[in-house]
C-alpha cells in the first residue's frame, strides 16, 4: 500500500474507526464523503457527496477506504465500491496496526481488519469485508464479498461464510461450518451446523427465526 492520501467514503462511527486506523498507520486522510455534512471528523474535513468526488479527484493519486458500516444484509457499500473501481479508483485492504493477520491471509480490495482482531493462516476473504474490533477468524476460513464479522465474534477453523452475511457481535461459529449468502447470525448466537438458507439465525444452538 503506498503512502498516498486516502479519502474515506462515509462519515459515521464506522468511518471514524477507519480514519483512526489510517492515521495510526501514518496515512494522510484528505477528507470524507457523505450525503450530508457531518462536520469535521477526527480532524478530517467533509468533501461533499461522492458525485463531487468523481468530478474533482485525480484517481491515480488517491486511495479510497469504505467507511460505510454494515448492520443489515442489504447495504450500498459493495455497489458503491464496484462503481468507483470501474471509474479507476482503488481500495487497498486496511489492516489496523493493532490487529494480527498472518502473512498468507488473502484480503480482497476494500476489506478492513480493526484493532484487536486476529485472522490466521490460510484464510481468504473477498471484497469489502469487515473483521471488526476483537473478532477472530481462525485458520482456513473463506469469507465472501461484503461479509461483516462484528466485534468479538469468533469463526473457528475452516468456516465458510457466503456473500453479504453478517456474523453478529460475539457470535461463535464452530469449526468447518458453512453459512449461506445473506444470513444474519444474531449477536451472541452459536452456530453448530451449516446454515443452508438465507435468513436470520438466533440463539444457542442457532435456529432460523426469519
Ligand atoms: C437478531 C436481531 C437481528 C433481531 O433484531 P430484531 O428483528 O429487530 O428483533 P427485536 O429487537 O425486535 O427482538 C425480537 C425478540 O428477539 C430477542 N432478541 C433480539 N436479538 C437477540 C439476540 N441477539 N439473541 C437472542 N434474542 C434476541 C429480543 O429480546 C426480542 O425478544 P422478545 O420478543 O421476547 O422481547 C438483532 O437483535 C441482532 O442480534 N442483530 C445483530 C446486531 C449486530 O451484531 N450488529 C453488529 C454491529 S457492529
Amino acid at each position: 500500500m503506498s503512502k498516498d492520501a486516502f479519502i474515506v467514503l462515509g462519515g459515521g462511527g464506522h468511518a471514524r474507526v477507519v480514519i483512526h486506523c489510517l492515521q495510526a498507520l501514518g496515512y494522510r486522510v484528505s477528507g470524507y464523503t457523505a450525503p450530508r455534512d457531518l462536520g469535521v471528523q477526527r480532524g478530517i474535513p467533509y468533501l461533499g457527496d461522492d458525485r463531487g468526488l468523481r468530478r474533482g479527484v485525480e484517481v491515480t493519486n488517491i486511495s479510497m477506504a469504505l467507511g460505510i458500516g454494515k448492520v443489515t444484509i442489504q447495504s450500498p457499500r459493495l455497489h458503491l465500491m464496484d462503481t468507483l473501481r470501474a471509474e479507476g479508483f482503488h481500495f487497498p485492504p486496511i489492516v489496523s496496526a493493532r490487529a494480527v493477520v498472518h502473512d498468507d491471509v488473502v484480503l480482497g480490495a476494500g476489506s478492513v481488519v480493526f484493532d484487536g482482531a486476529v485472522v490466521v493462516t490460510g484464510t481468504r476473504m473477498g471484497l469489502a469485508c469487515i473483521v471488526n474490533t476483537s473478532a477472530t477468524v481462525d485458520h482456513d476460513c473463506e469469507l465472501g464479498d461484503d461479509v461483516h464479522v462484528a466485534p468479538g465474534a469468533t469463526l473457528s477453523g475452516g468456516v465458510r461464510v457466503g456473500k453479504r452475511s453478517l456474523i453478529g457481535t460475539g457470535a461463535r461459529i464452530i469449526q468447518g461450518v458453512s453459512i449461506a449468502c445473506d444470513c444474519l447470525v444474531a449477536a451472541g448466537a452459536t452456530v453448530v451446523r451449516d446454515l443452508d438458507r438465507p435468513g436470520t439465525y438466533m440463539g444457542t444452538p442457532a435456529r432460523r427465526v426469519a
